[in-house]
Formats: C-alpha cells, sequence, structure tokens
C-alpha cells in the first residue's frame, strides 16, 4: 500500500463487487473496501484477497481514511434507494474535489437527480454502466461511463484496465455527461431483453414445433455460435442445452419454472422509446413476453379451454432450421438498429452527444450483448456517424433484405402452429412499416380530426385543416 493511501475505494461486497474490487487489484490498483455487513468484509479479506492490494474499511470514517485525495468511490449497491442512502451517509465524509462513481444500474433520472444534488457540494458524480455479470466484473466487463468529465480522466487508467480488451481496445471510453452512461447502459439491456426473447422463441418453434430435444438443440445453437450468429447470448445458450440436472439425470431446462423475472431495465428502456417516440417494438415484446410469463397459473387454466392448431410441425426439418437461424440473424440487426435509434434520439434530446461508432465499439467484448455483429455495426457508424437506421446502413441493410424472406416463413409458420413469437412477428412488422413510403396513418388522422377536430396535414398543401365530417 503506497504511503499517500488507496487509489479508490468500492462500497459494496456484493458478487459484482468483489469482483470488480479482485480485477482492479489483479492489475496493479490498491483499492479499499466496505461493506454495511462487516461479516461480509471480513469474509471476503480471509478467503478471496490473499496478497492482493487491497484494505478493508470496517466503518465509513475508517474506509474514508484509506483512500488517496481527491477520493475516487465506486458505489455497487442495488439501484434505487440504497444509493441515495449511501450517499446520505458519505456526504458529510467527503471534501470537494473527491469523486463518486455509481456503479449499478441505477435509473438515468435518479442519476441526474445525484449528479446536480453533488455538484452542489463541489463533488464530482459518474453514472457507470457495467456489464458482463460476475465473470465480466472479475476479468473484464464493458464499461459505460458518463457524468463528470474531469471525474473520468482521473479514473481512465483503471477503467481501461479493469475492461474487456478486443483487439487491443478497452471496452471502456467516455460517453458524455450527465447520465449519459446510465442511459446507454439501460438500452443495452433493452437490447439483451430483446435478443434474449428472439433466442426464446426459436427454442420454443424448435421443442413444441419441432419436437427437438435439448440434447439436439445444443449442437444446433453451438453451429450457430461458430456462425454468424456468434454472440455471448446464443453461446451460453448452447451450453445451457447440455447441462443435466444433478438429481434427476435430466434435462436441467426441462425443470425450471417458466416464469420470468426481471428487474426492471427494459421496461425502462420501453418507457423512454414511448417518451422520445422511438419504436422499440422487438425490446416492447420482450417486455411484455417477461410479464405474460409470469400468469402460469392462469395460463393453466386457459391451455385447458383455449384451443389452438396443432404445433407440430410437419415440413422440411432442416430448411426450418436454417430459416430459423436467418430470422434470428436479421431480427438480431432490428434490435440493435431499434436501441440504435433510441440513442441517438436520446443523444440529441438530452444533450448526451454521444458517439454511436463508440458505443457499438465498447459493447464488442464483456457485455452481455457482445456478437461478432457489433463489429459490422460499428463500421456503419464510422461510415456515417448520423446513421439514422442500421437498416439504411447498405451492408446491414442487405444483410436484412437477404434474409427477410425466411423471417417472413418463420413467422408464418409461428402463426400456423399458434406458437407465440411477438418478438419475431413485431420485428417483421417494424421493417415492413420502416420500408413503407406509405402508412394508413391517413386513416388515423381522419378518425382524429372527425372525433375532435384535431385537424390534419395535406399532401398537397401545407398547413392544418379540419373537415365538418358529419353533413348535418
Ligand atoms: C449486464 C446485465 C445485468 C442485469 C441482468 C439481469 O449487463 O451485466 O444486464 O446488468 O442486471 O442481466 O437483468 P434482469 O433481472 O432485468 O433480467
Amino acid at each position: 500500500m503506497s504511503q499517500q493511501g488507496c487509489d479508490i475505494g468500492l462500497i459494496g461486497l456484493g458478487t459484482m463487487g468483489r469482483n470488480f474490487v479482485l480485477n482492479l487489484a489483479d492489475h496493479g490498483f490498491s483499492v479499499a473496501v466496505y461493506n454495511r455487513t462487516a461479516e461480509k468484509t471480513k469474509d471476503f479479506m480471509e478467503n478471496e484477497v490473499g496478497p492482493r492490494p487491497i484494505q478493508p474499511g470496517y466503518d465509513l470514517p475508517e474506509f474514508i481514511g484509506l483512500l488517496r485525495r481527491p477520493r475516487a468511490i465506486i458505489l455497487l449497491v442495488a439501484a434505487g434507494e440504497p444509493v441515495d442512502a449511501v450517499l446520505r451517509e458519505l456526504l458529510p465524509l467527503l471534501t470537494p474535489g473527491d469523486l463518486i462513481i455509481d456503479g449499478g444500474n441505477s435509473h438515468f433520472t435518479d442519476t441526474n437527480r445525484r449528479g446536480r444534488f453533488l455538484a452542489g457540494r463541489q463533488l464530482d458524480f459518474m453514472g457507470l454502466g457495467i456489464s458482463g455479470g460476475e465473470a465480466g466484473a472479475r476479468h473484464g466487463p464493458s464499461l459505460m461511463p458518463g457524468g463528470s468529465r474531469e471525474g473520468y480522466d482521473r479514473v481512465l487508467p483503471m477503467l481501461e484496465a479493469a475492461a474487456a480488451q478486443v483487439k487491443g481496445e478497452p471496452c471502456v471510453t467516455y460517453l458524455g455527461p450527465r447520465s449519459a452512461g446510465h442511459y446507454v447502459k439501460m438500452v443495452h439491456n433493452g437490447i439483451e431483453y430483446g435478443l434474449m426473447e428472439l433466442i426464446v422463441e426459436t427454442y420454443d418453434l424448435f421443442k413444441r414445433g419441432l419436437g427437438l430435444t435439448p440434447a439436439e438443440l445444443a449442437p444446433i445453437y453451438d453451429r450457430w455460435n461458430r456462425e454468424e450468429l456468434n454472440s455471448f447470448l446464443v453461446e451460453i445458450t448452447a451450453k445451457i442445452f447440455t447441462r443435466q440436472d444433478d438429481r434427476t439425470g435430466r434435462p436441467l431446462i426441462d425443470l425450471i419454472l417458466d416464469k420470468a423475472k426481471q428487474k426492471g431495465t427494459g421496461m425502462w428502456t420501453s418507457w423512454d422509446a414511448m417518451d422520445l417516440q422511438v419504436g422499440t417494438p422487438t425490446i416492447d415484446a420482450a417486455v411484455v413476453m417477461r410479464e405474460m410469463s409470469g400468469f402460469k397459473e392462469e395460463r393453466q387454466i386457459a391451455s385447458l379451454v383455449l384451443a389452438g392448431p396443432s404445433p407440430a410441425f410437419t415440413g422440411d426439418r432442416e430448411g426450418a432450421i436454417d430459416r430459423m437461424k436467418n430470422a434470428l440473424y436479421a431480427s438480431m440487426i432490428a434490435t440493435y438498429a431499434q436501441g440504435l435509434a433510441l440513442l441517438r434520439k436520446a443523444s440529441a434530446t438530452y444533450g448526451y452527444g454521444l458517439d454511436l461508432e463508440a458505443v457499438a465499439r465498447i459493447w464488442r467484448g464483456g457485455c452481455i450483448i457482445r456478437a461478432a455483429l457489433l463489429e459490422d455495426i460499428r463500421t456503419a457508424f464510422k461510415n456515417k456517424a448520423d446513421l439514422p437506421n442500421l437498416l439504411l446502413d447498405p451492408r446491414l441493410g442487405q444483410e436484412f433484405l437477404s434474409r427477410a424472406a425466411d423471417l417472413r416463413e418463420v413467422v408464418q409458420m409461428a402463426a400456423a402452429l399458434g406458437l407465440p413469437a411477438p418478438g419475431l412477428m413485431a420485428t417483421l412488422s417494424y421493417f415492413d412499416a420502416y420500408r413503407s413510403a406509405e402508412l394508413p396513418a391517413n386513416l388515423i388522422q381522419a378518425q382524429r380530426d372527425f372525433f375532435g377536430a384535431h385537424t390534419y396535414e395535406r399532401l398537397d398543401a401545407p398547413g392544418a385543416f379540419h373537415t365538418e365530417w358529419e353533413e348535418e
């Protein structure tokens, strides 16, 4: 430990916190740690730290005393009230120029509020999105920092060292002021929800449609992961299908209750997309399906009374598997397209000044949505920084177009078999709406004007018009 004190402090020794501390220390940075329950700190120090440069603080004043000044402190506590509670306790112990970094999945409006409050006390604040789960925190996450630029410059060497590296580039960059980092992390999670939903829809079509077993599914997703679908989520899907349950010897996936939980970040993405009036239908469908999965008991009753077609697929199986791969890849492109279009609008509305090429670059490694596709997405924004939608990139647009017929077939197959595939269906409609020079919204305008005199615009003349639709 240097005479001047630890390089950085970390509060919150949950799984993410402990792993991130070990990651920082393994890169040669000295870290002071504090946890509300001293037992946890003690256990961490005794069982995990070893000879690493990590110092415990068993109360906050002791912890603060361990830090080099101006101090830098990362919070890894549950999002919401716990962050405010820690800030309240910390505040009297801090001095102007100290930097607080919130590394949790905080809502971006909370981050804006906290940043304003702390700036009023001459304290620097950063919202830092951290993605990659436990393994990422330990061996290299994708880091999405926003907020104080001076603060960022101060901790840059630590963040760059701890982050995942792809082709010699660290998966971290300064994203923008205020809540830019937490906003980008929120949209990352929205895309995560969308991709997970698309994958599980292919699983359902394979399982209930084609009657494939986990043992038969594993090699399919494994092969996909070695082709253009190469991505963390497809990779873990293949691995999940190979796992046997210790207790029964059966495939573990068949024993897991089909009720999906959520902590809210996907829903926040959909909410804000609605607020900013940017459509993210694949993400919305993913949120809705997690909610519908929760109605297990109602679904069980409904399954007895609401009949549908037989889900058994009788056509060409090999062809169906290939079509599914193409449908999934096209839909993945469109999901990133929706998320990035939302980021573009948010950047303009909230003044984040986001560089979407940089966002794609730092998502290539460490995070849950890392995928080979992100290399092409990065190139798309490199070629045209203000690209309004990834589908308008010549290369990605072509990748989608060459698979659109297969996506259409898979959607038709799902509808014919009575299997829910709202992610794939919404994606196809998003594509069809986006490529429609004309939509039927003229009739919506007429209806609005009919019942509420809301006026409409005309194709052949400027201005707002109203019609008395019902002749007296
Ligand atoms: C990540 C993840 C992570 C998230 C979990 C669970 O990037 O490492 O997004 O931040 O908390 O994936 O999210 P849900 O509980 O909402 O599914």
